[in-house]
């Protein structure tokens, strides 16, 4: 039975020029480079320059995934921007991007499921796509998370970094097996009941600012590895696949140790999953795209791969996709 699929046609990313290792925090914070590689992983981030905005990372982000498409900006019919750091309350950073990118027409808006962001923004534009809402869509994950952090909190500010990462999705034919290439199945979930484990302490409504970020650590650990291997396996049952199927996990970058204990949960080898919280630190709804598209420069993914990407943040939201790439 012939079948519309989201396709992979393109991916790229961007990292602000600035690189901060670990070391650097020790010069104001009661923190170490051991302390942080041990219990994260993380050996450095990217910082955006003062000025550069979620939109400038989304753009270049954007010009990237476009080239390596092969395709012209004209050729998207619509930006779908995963963030949490907006340039601005409104209007949309989609929208700004959609102006940066020279595109008069379709449509443009901006998401928010902070570190699930990414896998909201997949499963929304994949349901664009199947309902014809759109032919080629930009799904952006797009971070400034520099910009809420307390630079006092040694809990928090060691954790995060900024970037961007950018796929674009067509609408093709399949066969509506677990052969067909593209979006094969997506699961999403969220608990409001958890809002107070991890969140901004400001908000337009609220305080009329901007905020930090707080977060109890531990607490979102614990529910990070149980929802994540849960939602992976039930995104694989949707699509009738097993773990065993899997070629890539692509999961989003928090921690070394909720990836790997994730991937055993899951019953998949260390050497399936791409890893590259190392260099980038937590990007937010960024990580999952930028993670993507290092890995495909490297050579990583061959054509017809099972990729699952899990996601989880604030919220709590979470969630996976199934992808053959
Ligand atoms: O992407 C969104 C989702 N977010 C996440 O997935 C993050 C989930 N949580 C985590 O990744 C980990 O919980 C953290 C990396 C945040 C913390 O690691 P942990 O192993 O859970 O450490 P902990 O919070 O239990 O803290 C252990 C100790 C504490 O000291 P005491 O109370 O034992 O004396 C902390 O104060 O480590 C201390 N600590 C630090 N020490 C040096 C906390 N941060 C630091 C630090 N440097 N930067």
């Amino acid at each position: 039975m012939s079948v519309i699929r989201a396709v992979p046609i393109g991916v790229g990313h961007y990292l602000p020029a600035r690189v901060v290792e670990n070391a650097e925090f020790e010069k104001w914070l009661d923190t170490d480079d051991a302390w942080i590689q041990a219990r994260t992983g993380i050996q450095r981030r990217h910082f955006a320059a003062d000025g550069e905005l979620t939109s400038d990372l989304a753009y270049e982000a954007a010009l990237d995934a476009i080239k390596d498409a092969g395709i012209e900006a004209a050729d998207i019919d619509a930006i779908v921007l995963a963030t949490s750091t907006p340039d601005q309350t409104f209007p949309s950073t989609a929208t700004k991007l959609q102006a940066k990118l020279g595109m008069t027409s379709g449509f443009a808006f901006d998401l928010q499921a902070v570190c699930a962001g990414f896998a909201y923004a997949l499963t929304t534009a994949n349901a664009l796509i199947v309902a014809g809402q759109a032919k080629r869509i930009l799904v952006v994950g797009a971070e400034t998370f520099s910009r809420i952090m307390d630079w006092k909190d040694r809990t928090t500010c060691v954790l995060f970094g900024d970037g961007a990462g950018a796929l674009i999705l067509e609408a093709q034919e399949g066969d509506g097996t677990t052969k067909d290439r593209g979006i094969l199945s997506c699961d999403l979930q969220s608990d409001g009941t958890y809002n107070d484990i991890l969140y901004v302490d400001g908000g337009v409504s609220s305080t009329q600012t901007a905020g930090v970020l707080k977060m109890q650590g531990r607490e979102v650990f614990k529910h990070a590895v149980t929802k994540l291997a849960s939602s992976g396996e039930t995104a694989l049952k949707k699509a009738g696949l097993t773990a065993d199927d899997v070629t890539w996990v692509v999961p989003h970058q928090a921690n070394l140790r909720i990836i790997k204990n994730t991937a055993q949960k899951m019953g998949v080898s260390m050497d399936k999953v791409v890893v590259t919280v190392q260099d980038h630190g937590n990007t937010s709804a960024a990580s999952i795209p930028l993670a993507m598209s290092v890995a495909n420069k490297a050579g990583t993914f061959k054509r017809n791969d099972l990729l699952l990407t899990e996601a989880i943040g604030g919220g709590l939201a979470w969630g996976s996709i199934v992808m053959r790439w």
